[in-house]
């Protein structure tokens, strides 16, 4: 039995990391809510059986009613679950998934509590998805965005040497300052600009000197059809104005968080597969190509239409970074190269486009 910890789940990598790697109907059970998970999968299939330790993969050492996950074969986990027999452990901080099922309650800014939940739970690859994520709030908050995104990751590489577990963690096109003209490689020097690119830079580097095997995958520019994101902030907002005002002079490749939690569960199939460590290390994954921010919304704007989620379609104006100011500076070129993702373990990266489409095309068809 392998044991996946999925830290942050009710986040847009979060969610969709569970999602990819579960694809398992919602539990019926005490204290586990009668609404699921909401995925298609589920709802098209309730009858499915689990796979794993059955019903007792869903019942924690300390007690029941707290949602586990056993996955199915199908979808981008295939090759993971055929040579692992995995139980998924979902948790977030307020230990509630979203639509309000109970799962394990992990609070990366409690060492204690963390602390707690990694030896009750014993998992054997944990998943860091959770981060203190606002950037501009990060200014004024320095000290807990280092906590959570500077320190917890070595804490988790700590406790996974310790007991030869793994990490796989999330970082950020935020470690560079920006003023490249070409996409970043892994080996490039950072320079974070910013509290959330220091916090996340620190990171990394307590990761790599934990001693634990572990992967960083940077990405960049995520959205996702559910959370707090530019994809939905543009959505509502063109239903709202008929003209907006975006910036033009930063540049990056939007990736969408179901395209980060699919390559995730492929590379992990890989990497936990193997025993020799030469791949453990930094990656960059986004979607390729690139675009601004106004290229990315006049997109979604063109998509949306198309695909009747907006009436009309707004004009969008092109401005300047200076024209519109934010607390936190943000990177001019926030373009990753993923050469080496796709080197190593031979995943495909659509074009921010075709990425951006099939998004789109899963929001209106729901
Ligand atoms: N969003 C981007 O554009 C972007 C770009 C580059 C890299 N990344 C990286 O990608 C990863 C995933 O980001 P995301 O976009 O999925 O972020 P997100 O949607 O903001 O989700 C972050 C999750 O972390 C949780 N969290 C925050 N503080 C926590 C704490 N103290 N204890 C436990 N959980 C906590 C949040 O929980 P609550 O729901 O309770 O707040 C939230 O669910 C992060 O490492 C991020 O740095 C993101």
């Amino acid at each position: 039995m392998m044991r996946i910890l999925i830290t942050g789940a009710n986040g847009q990598v979060g969610y969709e990391l569970l999602r990819a790697l579960s694809k398992s109907p919602p539990l019926q059970g005490e204290g586990l809510g009668g609404d699921g998970f909401g995925f298609g999968f589920a709802e098209e299939n309730p009858t499915l059986p689990l796979r794993g330790r059955g019903s007792e993969a869903n019942t924690p050492p300390g007690g029941g009613g707290v949602r586990r996950f056993s996955p199915l074969p199908p979808g981008e986990a295939e090759r993971l679950v055929r040579n692992h027999n995995c139980e998924i452990i979902p948790a977030t901080r307020s230990g509630r998934l979203e639509g309000g099922s109970a799962c394990e309650t992990i609070d990366l800014a409690d060492s204690n509590n963390l602390s707690a939940a990694l030896d009750r739970l014993a998992p054997d690859l944990i998943i860091n998805a959770a981060a203190y994520t606002a950037v501009d709030r990060a200014e004024d908050e320095p000290e807990l965005a280092q906590r959570i995104n500077g320190d917890t990751p070595g804490f988790l590489g700590a406790w996974a040497a310790r007991h030869g577990a793994r990490v796989v963690h999330y970082s950020t096109d935020y470690v560079f300052d920006g003023d490249a003209t070409a996409p970043y490689r892994e080996d490039d020097a950072t320079h974070p600009v910013s509290a959330y690119g220091r916090s996340k830079l620190a990171g990394e580097f307590a990761l790599r000197d934990s001693g634990a095997r572990h992967l960083i995958l940077r990405t960049a520019w995520v959205y996702a059809a559910r959370g707090h994101n530019f994809l939905r902030t543009m959505l509502r907002l063109g239903k709202e104005r008929s003209e907006l005002r975006v910036v033009d002079d930063q540049i990056g490749a939007p990736t969408p968080a179901s395209l980060i939690a699919d390559v995730t569960a492929q590379v992990i199939a890989q990497w936990c597969g193997g025993e020799q460590t030469s791949r453990d290390g930094t990656y960059h994954l986004v979607a390729s190509g690139h675009t601004s921010w106004c290229g990315f919304a006049r997109a979604i704007f063109e998509r949306a239409r198309y695909a009747n989620l907006l009436h009309r379609i707004p004009e969008v104006h092109a401005i300047r970074t200076a024209d519109y100011p934010t607390k936190a500076t943000r990177p001019a070129w926030s373009v990753l190269d993923s050469t080496k993702l796709r080197d190593t373990f031979g995943v495909d990266l659509p074009d921010w486009q075709a990425a951006l489409s099939r998004v789109i095309g899963e929001m209106s068809s729901r």
